[in-house]
């Protein structure tokens, strides 16, 4: 969600802030615009409502330069809205929102000062301008003491070329370094490409770019000694990918899963042995996809390990006041890492006493710093907003989580524990099916609603299933138990409505085919998925798609595959990008 940017060069940067920020619209934003600030003091803005390509063209003059890609929060996407803002000489970018900007505004245009944006961003600006008394770098601190909330800023003094001071507080910031150019970015895949070496932000700390140099320091001033490390070897090209990132990513899944396993037998457990032994009370937050997998990890813990987990969404777990305390585990899942609600929840665990268990993709993530132990999930740099791969291998993790507590409690590993190296050889068996589910968007493409049912751990991918649907081909759908149709749902039947099963659980299978046949009855059109051969010639479904056949508890992994191309396909039919949603931004780091 959004992004800033940041770069220092010998020369014009221009076309480095903008490769850049490219590389940060996989986030979600609305906007987008670039500061530059020349060698002779001269500041240039160019920002635009709309694509990081809107501001092509004739590069704005400097070597030091600030940029942005804004998801709104306050104010309307527009030019005037959409950042740099200006004040004085000062330019800045901010990411988060200032919680007390009504009371701050108030004050400002009591004192006379005007405003050009509806944006809580342009008060910091302001609030720099006015403290400003020729230090660059104290003004910045006196603003920054007077803000709540979250955010990440980047800033240019017209006094002061060369120079771009950087804030981290609740919003992600990096620094990075290459031959030609120093940077500040708010996530590491958008520095991939640019930088060699990278160092993120802790809250609280400031990055100077200056003198060719850059230096972590608190509010004072004092340095903080940290240690850069080199940027990870995959390295993103979108020019020369073809089709969407989102079929890409479901290409990967394959080897984001062996990937995934190598990475998990490697890891050692022992130092969180004892916590996964005798957690008191264990926990699992996330959102969205990510809380589907925690949720799938609820099920397995319970039905493996017998042992109770409590899931919950990451924005609700902070405000219900949760028992958590000493002696408990809160596992954390997240593919960015950086999601604003996941890591409250994180903190409030922390700060109760609770062990922190993280899975995520990004081991230099915000999440990953704050955890007592990381599970790093190797599914590769995720572009598209509609989480696919890092599903699977979060599911992956989850489940290798699992058995560790199976095996620290009870000195046995679960008998699907020995399947983990089949997966990746099975999701290729899965993509065959890829034709039938291309042919079945096509029938399905002008639905207005659909229905994806399951029972035990198939709702999950039901839910996750609805949720890609959703989010990319704009067709509402509902994701749920499918003994609950009948319920309430069934009366939003009517002819030719889609209603896809996921049937992998034998044991349930019958029950699943009742609701079918129920929805059936009353005119939809139904879709079973199964690995289950004779659930599969038994149903009455009007279209069957076969999985390949792995341990059933395995299947979750499996079986959200084909429900993941299904929607790509739906969306690219209607007309829509699959990588950019509307509304929706890849990382959520605001609350
Ligand atoms: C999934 O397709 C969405 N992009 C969204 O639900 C996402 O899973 C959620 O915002 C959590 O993100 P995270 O895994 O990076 O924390
Ligand atoms: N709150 C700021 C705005 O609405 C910044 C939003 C962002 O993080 O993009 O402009």
């Amino acid at each position: 969600m959004c992004g800033i940017v940041g770069c220092v060069s010998k020369e014009n940067c221009y076309e480095k802030i903008l490769s850049t920020l490219s590389g940060l619209e996989y986030r979600g934003y609305d906007s987008a615009g670039i500061a530059m600030l020349s060698s002779s003091k001269t500041l240039n803005v160019r920002k635009k409502k709309g694509y990081v390509s809107n501001l092509k063209g004739k590069p704005l003059p400097g070597e030091t330069g600030i940029g942005h890609t804004r998801w709104a929060t306050h104010g309307k996407p527009s030019d005037a809205n959409a950042h740099p803002h200006v004040s004085g000489k000062f330019a800045l970018v901010h990411n988060g929102i200032v919680e007390n900007f009504r009371a701050l505004k108030g004050e400002l245009l009591e004192q006379g000062e005007e405003f050009l944006s509806e944006t809580d961003s342009e008060v910091i600006v302001k609030l720099i301008a006015k403290a400003y008394r020729g230090d660059f770098f104290e003004a910045v601190v006196k603003a920054c003491e007077r803000l709540e909330g979250s955010y990440a800023l980047a800033v240019l003094c017209s006094d002061d070329p060369g120079e771009i001071i950087g804030v981290r507080q609740g919003s992600p910031l990096v620094a990075g370094a290459a031959p030609d150019a120093l940077y500040l970015c708010s996530d590491v895949p958008a520095l991939c490409g640019a930088a060699e070496f990278i160092c993120p932000a802790s809250d609280g700390e400031f990055i100077r770019i200056r003198d060719g140099n850059i230096c972590f320091c608190d509010g004072n001033g004092r340095e903080i000694c940290k240690e850069f490390s080199r940027v990870p070897p995959e390295s993103r090209s979108s020019s020369v990918m073809s089709g969407t990132f989102m079929e890409k990513e479901i290409a990967e899944i394959p080897r984001a899963l062996s990937d995934t396993f190598k990475s998990l037998s490697a890891t050692d457990f022992a130092p969180c042995a004892r916590i996964l032994r005798g957690a008191r009370h264990v926990y699992a937050v996330a959102c969205g996809t990510a809380l589907h997998a925690a949720q799938a990890f609820g099920d397995i813990a319970e039905s493996e390990v017998r042992c109770p987990v409590s899931c919950f969404a990451a924005s609700e777990f902070r405000y219900r006041d949760p028992l958590i305390g000493r002696d408990d585990l809160l596992v954390a899942v997240s593919q960015s890492g950086e999601t604003a609600d996941t890591l409250q929840a994180a903190r409030l665990a922390k700060e109760r006493g609770a062990y922190v268990l993280a899975v995520t993709n990004i081991a230099q993530s915000s999440l990953a710093s704050l955890a007592d132990f990381t599970i790093v999930m190797r599914a590769g740099s995720e572009i598209a907003v509609a989480a696919t791969k890092s599903y699977n291998c979060q599911l992956l993790c989850l489940y290798y989580l699992a058995a560790q507590m199976k095996y620290y409690r009870v000195q046995e590993f679960p008998d699907w524990f020995s399947q983990f190296s089949s997966l990746s050889s099975a999701a290729e068996e899965v993509f065959a099916c890829f034709p039938q589910m291309s042919a079945l968007a096509a029938k399905f493409k002008d639905a207005r609603g659909m229905f994806y049912l399951g029972r035990g751990l198939d709702v999950r991918t039901a839910a996750e299933g609805a949720l890609k649907v959703k989010e990319i081909a704009y067709v509402f759908a509902e994701g749920y138990a499918a003994g609950e149709l009948k319920h309430g749902t069934l009366a939003l039947i009517e002819e030719g409505f889609p209603v896809f099963a996921v049937s992998t659980c034998s044991a349930l299978a019958s029950k699943t085919e009742n609701a079918l046949a129920e929805a059936k009855a009353r005119g939809a059109r139904t879709v079973l998925f199964s690995q289950n051969v004779s659930a599969l010639s038994e149903s009455c479904a009007d279209f069957k798609c076969a999985l390949p056949v792995i341990h059933e508890k395995l299947m979750p992994i499996l079986a959200v595959i084909p429900l993941q191309y299904f929607a790509c396909r739906m969306c690219l039919l209607r007309g829509f990008d699959p990588d950019k949603p509307r509304n929706l931004a890849k990382s959520v780091t605001v609350e």
